[in-house]
């Protein structure tokens, strides 16, 4: 089978759609803090300060909880794949510790909210394995153990784990937990809702000015003012302290598959081998369960992801042999150069503008995290790792020099030479229907895609972010940027950020 063709998408959305949408913002408002996103960073955020006692407004382009968060495979967990080592490496032995605390602090407040809510969320304690198959890299998997125990986690290595194929260690680390995240999210909201918040669906926010108090604008010319901004898009749309020079950007494709619950591996597992594979399950129809596979990380704008797909679906399919793909979705994460989430003041001069950023593939942890450490913030009670996160930390020249170069390199490299390339195709009339292709016309690079009727829909493959070019996403029928990962449908609009506008309509 072509997994392009597997008929699900998330299955987190699929099973929890949630209700009627939230109306637009269409008349100016004012509130004390207003939340700009509304994926598990800022409704997290948003429901930690109602609950606080401030007036909340969270404004979202779409519908809440459905962009990456409503497309993530959803493990809480503080074992982050081989990330001690590095962060001890990176930052330092205090600043591992930090981590350890904070993420683990997450996940038990989450864990506080959903048992004094009553949440009917799929929460499932596991462990959670870190392994290898290649048996020359045990050593690596015994430091990670080591330097997670250093840290202040029980972590342990080990030789055996769930998996119906043979691996050479892991890190196992108790305790930790599989959830449905939409379902978790929605009954945050409905407490957000209790405590006098208000969420605007379908409202993309465009302007901010830090004044005192703050205004952002909406792209409709709609304001909310407010004292305090909570900037949780995702990708930061507003970015004064030039976070994007330090934030590289991955997709990572997911398939999944019922299995019969006797089949569980019974843990959540990750490597970073192969390009990342990670497996856990979900309780599906019928006491199954549905075992839920993601890896084949890239740079958005890849034009062999439909042969991912089928890469990660056959890979699934020879490790647990007999399974049917049911589903198939996938999404993207910011990744910091120094490995550490970007949370806390916007800017060196921000005093009420906030950021929560650079999740690094962890934002579960990471976002419920963001949302207690703002929160902290503008109540004016700061948690103990506020400096560990704060985006306008200083780079350790030396010790971060190689990642970020090579991300500055990697950007370079798309801005100037996408457009030295010749493009893709000559001419229009060789784009087949279904499919798209940047090519010239009158001078300028056109993202033109045909439509299975043959009608061909032009727009400027000028990102409308910083310009880089956009490149086809032939699984999803989206213009990627490969430069921060705005992503943008075939007429232009923007399904994903940072870039808030549309790319320019051309005719072909
Ligand atoms: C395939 C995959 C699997 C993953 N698995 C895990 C996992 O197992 N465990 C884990 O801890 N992490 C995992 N992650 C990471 C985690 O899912 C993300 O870090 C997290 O969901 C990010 O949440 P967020 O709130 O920052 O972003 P989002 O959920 O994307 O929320 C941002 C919101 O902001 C909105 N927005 C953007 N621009 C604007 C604008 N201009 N105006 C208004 N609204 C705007 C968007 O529409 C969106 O709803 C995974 C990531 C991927 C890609
Ligand atoms: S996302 Fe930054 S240039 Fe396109």
């Amino acid at each position: 089978m072509n997994e392009t063709r597997a008929t699900g998408g998330s299955y987190w959305i699929e099973t929890a759609p949630g209700g009627t949408p939230y109306p637009p913002l269409d008349t100016d408002t004012q509130a004390d803090v207003v939340v700009v996103g509304a994926g598990i960073a800022g409704l997290s955020a948003a429901r930690e300060l109602a609950r606080a006692g401030r007036s909340v407004v969270v404004v979202e382009a779409g519908r809440i909880a459905q962009g990456v968060t409503g497309h993530t495979t959803a493990k809480l967990t503080a074992l982050h794949s081989l990330s001690y080592v590095q962060l001890t490496r990176t930052r330092d032995a205090e600043a591992a510790h930090l981590y350890a605390r904070s993420q683990t602090d997450a996940l038990e407040h989450a864990a506080a909210v959903v048992e004094d809510l009553g949440i009917d969320c799929d929460w499932e304690r596991v462990p959670a394995y870190t392994y290898l198959r290649d048996t020359s890299r045990t050593g690596e998997l015994r430091a990670e153990a080591e330097a997670a125990r250093a840290a202040g986690l029980p972590a342990e290595f080990v030789r055996e784990t769930g998996l119906p194929y043979p691996v050479a260690g892991a890190v196992r680390l108790a305790d930790q937990v599989q959830f449905h995240p939409r379902k978790y999210l929605l009954a945050l909201v409905d407490d957000l809702l209790a405590h006098g918040g208000k969420i605007y669906e379908h409202t993309t926010v465009t302007g901010l000015d830090e004044g005192e108090p703050c205004r952002v604008t909406t792209d409709t010319g709609v304001t909310v003012t407010a004292r305090d901004v909570v900037v949780a898009t995702h990708y930061p749309i507003f970015d004064r302290a030039l976070l994007f020079t330090r934030l590289a950007i991955h997709r990572e494709l997911v398939v999944a598959a019922p299995i019969p619950a006797d089949r569980d591996p019974q843990g959540m597992y990750i490597t970073p081998e192969l390009n990342t594979r990670s497996v856990r399950t979900a309780p599906y129809e019928d006491g199954r369960r549905l075992l839920i596979v993601t890896g084949e990380s890239f740079t958005p704008g890849a034009e062999d992801t439909p042969a991912r797909f089928d890469k990660l679906a056959e890979w699934a399919r020879q490790h647990f042999p007999g399974i049917t793909i049911t589903h198939r979705w996938a999404a993207q994460d910011t990744d910091p150069t120094d490995q550490v989430p970007m949370v806390g003041r916007l800017h060196p001069r921000a005093s009420h503008a906030y950021v929560a950023t650079g999740f690094g593939g962890w934002g579960m942890s990471g976002g419920i995290m963001a949302g207690r450490l703002l929160t902290s913030q503008i109540t004016g009670d700061p948690l103990p790792w506020s400096s560990l996160y704060d985006p306008t930390r200083l780079l350790s020249a030396v010790r971060q020099a190689p990642e970020f170069l090579h991300h500055q390199a990697k950007v370079a490299r798309h801005f100037v030479g996408d457009r030295l390339r010749p493009p893709q195709v000559k001419d229009v009339s060789e784009i087949e229907p279904g499919s798209g292709a940047v090519v010239r016309v009158d001078g300028e690079r056109c993202a033109v895609y045909r439509d299975e009727r043959g009608e061909a829909h032009a727009v400027s493959a000028r990102c409308t972010h910083l310009g880089c070019l956009v490149a086809f996403n032939g699984a999803e029928r989206t213009w990627e940027c490969p430069c921060h990962g705005s992503r943008f449908d075939t007429d232009g609009k923007v399904i994903q950020g940072p870039a808030t506008r549309p790319l320019g309509q051309r005719k072909v």
